[in-house]
């Protein structure tokens, strides 16, 4: 995935699974996951399948995952500096 429009908001370090990723303030999480490429957030809870953004409008749920400790959809909500993301154990 590549960034076609550049604009001022500056890089911002969040956590992800432990690891520094640099994102830009302000995008949908799941989308500065995607460019950081981290295309699979979670395990489908029946088969273990890889599963990750689908709509990146708030419907299908799969992007479900742990921000700061709380469950929360990737794509509606946005990085800001210091977040923590954990990307293992959501079913
Ligand atoms: S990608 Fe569908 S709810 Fe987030």
């Amino acid at each position: 995935m590549k960034r076609l429009v550049q604009d001022g908001r500056p890089l911002v370090a969040i956590m992800v699974d432990g690891e520094v990723v640099d994102a830009r303030a302000g995008d949908p999480l799941a989308t500065a996951l995607a460019l950081a490429g981290r295309m699979r957030l979670r395990a489908s809870p029946n088969a273990g399948a890889p599963r990750g953004a689908f709509c990146h409008m708030g419907v299908c749920q799969e992007c479900v995952l742990h921000v700061d400790g709380a469950l929360r959809q990737a794509c509606l909500t946005p990085v800001r500096a210091g977040m923590a993301v954990e990307l293992r154990g959501v079913p």
